[in-house]
């Protein structure tokens, strides 16, 4: 079979992210440049500065990609770059960029949705993984459970009706004082506390989530009594999430069974959130106890970067789906859209 190399662009948020890709599943480079510590000085990410970071770092970024995988510009044989969800200035960078070489070297372009780049993460991560299996996406501005059919045939079965469980944990890790960004911080606090202050878990009845009602609780409770323990906070919250998420994960895995013939008989992690050990360990308990196999991406490919964009472009790419140079960016592109 003939090697298909495919660089990936990522910019949706504050990482600013290129990637040479073979065929899908063997990375020879993921540069990754990240503006946290200048988004840390205004406690949340600022869409106009993420912007300009891009701008100033993607070319610099690209071309040490290539020189990482020891290729040029000439053995390219797919652009592919995320067009959307995310911050529209940020992502205008990512296209405009590739469109621009898209157009030079004379090589085909693939839009890349970066919520399908999260779920392709994982076929980097196993190599030998396939579909069709649930996935349940969670990251700062997602909280999705998938059913992924295809490499490219997704159905959205359940998701947040409200804050996305990234979002969630960074503004906990705000209010108890943590800073940003927040989830890692969340988690290592946690670490030193108990899950023993009552929380509200939602209640709704189908596979959506919502997880305000928790966030807001955690709020009230730190400002009614700013001496509360905030390593239990933090465990309390932490475990409650982690209950919601595995228990409609659980129910959607068996929904799915339910209504389809076609079996599914594994459920992938994917996003930022998935990088959470607590959240790992409950997941690997419940596959264990379910008899149910449970996938996560390496640590690294859990957050935003460019290997996962050009894993799913070459999916999309041998499915024949190519943009042309009118790509636009759309920052509130549904998945399967
Ligand atoms: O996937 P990602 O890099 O960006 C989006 O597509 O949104 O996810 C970023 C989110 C942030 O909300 C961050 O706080 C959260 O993932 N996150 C974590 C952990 N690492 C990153 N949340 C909980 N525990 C972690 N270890
Ligand atoms: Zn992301």
């Amino acid at each position: 079979m003939k090697e298909i190399v495919v660089l990936g662009i990522e910019t949706s948020c504050d990482e600013t992210s290129a990637s040479i890709v073979i065929n899908g599943r063997r990375v020879l480079s993921n540069v990754i440049n990240s503006q946290i510590d200048i988004h840390t000085l205004y406690g949340g990410v600022v869409p106009e500065i993420a912007s300009r970071c891009h701008t100033e770092v993607i070319n610099q970024v690209t071309k040490e990609a290539l020189k990482q995988a020891g290729k040029t510009f000439k053995d390219i044989d797919v652009i592919s770059c995320t067009y959307g969800p995310g911050l529209v200035g940020a992502l205008l960078v990512g296209v405009s960029y590739a469109k621009g070489l898209s157009y030079a070297l004379n090589k085909p372009l693939v839009g890349v949705n970066h919520i399908e780049g999260h779920i392709a993460g994982n076929y980097i991560t196993y190599n030998k993984l396939e579909p069709p299996f649930l996935c349940l996406v969670i990251s700062g501005g997602h909280t999705h459970l998938v059913h992924v059919k295809d490499y490219c045939n997704f159905e959205v079965i359940g998701k947040t009706r409200d804050d996305a469980i990234g979002e969630a944990f960074d503004k906990v890790a705000r209010v108890v004082g943590l800073g940003y960004p927040g989830g890692p911080k969340v988690e290592q606090k946690a670490k030193e506390g108990v899950p023993s202050i009552n929380l509200p878990k939602a209640n709704i009845d189908n596979l959506d989530f919502s997880f305000s009602g928790i966030k807001t609780a955690v709020i009230n409770l730190d400002h009614k009594d700013p001496n509360i323990n905030k390593a239990d906070l933090c465990a309390s919250f932490e475990k409650v999430a982690t209950d919601m998420l595995t228990q409609n994960t659980i129910n959607a895995f068996k929904q799915i069974n339910n209504e389809n013939n076609k079996k599914i008989d594994k459920i992938v992690l994917a996003g930022g959130v998935s990088a959470n050990s607590y959240i790992r360990e409950q997941f690997e308990k419940i596959g264990k106890e379910q008899k149910i196999d449970v996938y996560f991406p390496e640590l690294k490919l859990c957050t935003d970067n460019a290997a996962m964009i050009a894993s799913a472009g070459y999916y999309n790419y041998i499915e024949g789906k190519i943009s042309d140079l009118k790509l636009n960016a759309i920052p509130n592109l549904k998945i399967g859209g």
